[in-house]
């Protein structure tokens, strides 16, 4: 197969955002405990953080983590995570069917944060609990001092405010396995009370307000539309979350998942503008993609524990990723950057252990899952403006999708270094395809680096025994002559060409 795409300078799409490079850390089977936090560990610190998860987090790339959850914040009392972790209480924790033990609170997670080097994104509780909770939390964290909360932060040994400005209002409060699942116009009121009340506290946050757990929920559309005719003021983005996963053996599709993510950023950002209309608001409201990945929700590794069963850190969503989830997690960061307009953050769902990038064993190793390098190269090298490529490439057919094109690609552009780094897929399961890459608005750019993640057995995954057998390997095929780059891409694959 053959495909060309030309790069133009002038085809800006917007920045390259780093919060699109975010993540996920949730109370949630063995991402906090054993995952970031094991006191055990060789490398563990004062607080017990391990310190080789820290090293692969600044090397994914990661810009901001949301906190503590996802489903589990919905039932979570943030107070029970603060003072001596001797006196902490342990809780049931209803989402996961687990129980909490606390040892983990949000001045635990600040300072891993900051040792990490990576931007907090909190999330309040409005499934159990409602607008004086999220206030008493952001006292806690931004006021500094002199008040009940923030002298008890100041207490607890955080003399400074920690000054979050992401705030999530809630978690998916339209999936009805959510604890305090709400309609549309009961989540739409109670966020644009927090989100009004939260502002009296400090006018600089930045809110986002919660969309849909996926675009195939049956009020995807309705209920965006609903809840920012409430709240649009008050909030500056909507969140949207979706995972894929090969179904039985639908390769094709799968690897096509971003076609959907790209028809939910167009929808949320078109419910969004007719409700901006319709109100007669002025500014634009933004998509926080703030669950996004490759999740088999179908394997028994997704299923709590039930009955009188309610463990610590249980084993829960621990998928091992193949070379195919790699590239569909490639061409779903390809799409997040070709939204680079509308789409102002986003979050790899999650980032240790729970459908996670990187793996630990409880006080032994850790590796990188295959999905850890196109997110780390990707965050990497994208810099400067995103470009908006014309793109000729012939199309497969697959169940979901119906016809879609085996080449998916977008570009970056910096302006400062002259860099240009186009980011590609090849969706055929059996077939080369031979890219030409018109370069005429870039005279004289060489390949400074060529780089494809594919495998002969697209099946293969990481272990801890054997985690760098397949990682992506320099593609020789990438070679820039009178201004057209030509490459070949493998089928099954991503890749990433750099040139200056
Ligand atoms: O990321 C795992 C879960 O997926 C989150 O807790 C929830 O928000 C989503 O349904």
């Amino acid at each position: 197969l053959s495909a060309s795409v030309t790069i133009d300078p002038a085809f800006v799409v917007g920045p390259v955002r780093p919060r699109t490079f975010g993540s996920f850390v949730e109370h949630l089977g063995r991402s906090v405990y054993t995952g970031l936090h094991d006191p055990g560990h060789p490398t563990a610190d004062a607080d017990g953080f391990r310190g080789d998860v820290v090293e692969l987090t600044r090397e994914l790339g990661v810009s901001t983590v949301r906190y503590p959850g996802g489903n589990f914040v919905s039932g979570y009392r943030w107070e029970d995570g603060i003072g001596p972790v001797e006196q902490r209480p342990r809780r049931l924790d209803l989402a996961w069917h687990s129980t909490e033990p606390n040892l983990v609170g949000v001045d635990e997670f600040m300072r891993w944060c900051a040792r990490t080097g990576v931007e907090p994104m909190m999330a309040v509780n409005l499934g159990t609990r409602g607008v004086q909770e999220a206030l008493d939390l952001l006292e806690y964290c931004n006021v500094p001092g002199g008040t009940k909360w923030s002298d008890l932060r100041r207490a607890n040994g955080a003399e400074d405010p920690y000054r979050i400005k992401m705030w999530c209002l809630g978690n998916e409060l339209d999936g009805p396995w959510q604890i305090g699942h709400k309609t549309a116009y009961e989540y739409g009121r109670l966020a644009a009370e927090t989100a009004r009340a939260m502002r009296m506290v400090d006018p600089d946050l930045e809110l986002v307000v919660c969309g849909s757990s996926g675009s195939q929920i049956s009020t995807f559309g309705e209920w965006e539309h609903t809840v920012l005719t409430e709240a649009y003021e008050h909030v500056d983005h909507i969140s949207a979350h979706a995972y894929y996963w090969e179904e039985d053996g639908d390769l094709a599709s799968f690897l096509a998942s971003a076609v959907d993510m790209d028809h939910f950023v167009d929808s949320v950002a078109a419910t969004a503008d007719a409700v901006r209309a319709a109100g007669k608001h002025t500014k634009r409201i933004h998509v926080s993609f703030d669950e996004w990945n490759v999740w088999y929700q179908k394997r028994a590794e997704s299923r709590p524990p039930s009955g009188d069963d309610w463990p610590v850190a249980p084993v829960l969503l621990e998928d091992r990723y193949n070379v195919a989830d790699a590239v569909v997690v490639g061409n779903l960061l390809i799409s997040l950057l070709r939204h680079t307009d509308r789409v102002h953050a986003a979050s790899l769902a999650q980032l240790v252990n729970v459908i996670a990038p990187i793996m630990t064993e409880p006080g032994g190793r850790s590796w990188r899952q295959t999905t850890f390098h196109p997110f780390a190269l990707t965050a990497r090298h994208a810099a400067g403006d995103v470009l908006r490529l014309a793109v000729d490439a012939p199309v497969q057919e697959t169940a979901k999708f119906g016809a879609v094109p085996v080449l998916d690609a977008v570009a970056t552009h910096d302006a400062g270094t002259g860099a240009v780094v186009l980011l590609a897929v090849n969706r055929s399961l059996t077939d080369d395809v031979a890219l030409d890459v018109d370069l005429r608005g870039f005279p004289g750019l060489r390949v400074a680096e060529a780089l494809t993640l594919s495998n002969p057995d697209h099946t293969w995954s990481a272990t801890a025994d054997d985690a760098t057998s397949v990682l992506p390997r320099p593609n020789t095929t990438a070679k820039v002559s009178d201004d057209r780059a030509h490459v070949d891409l493998p089928p099954v694959s991503w890749s990433m060409i750099r040139l200056e």
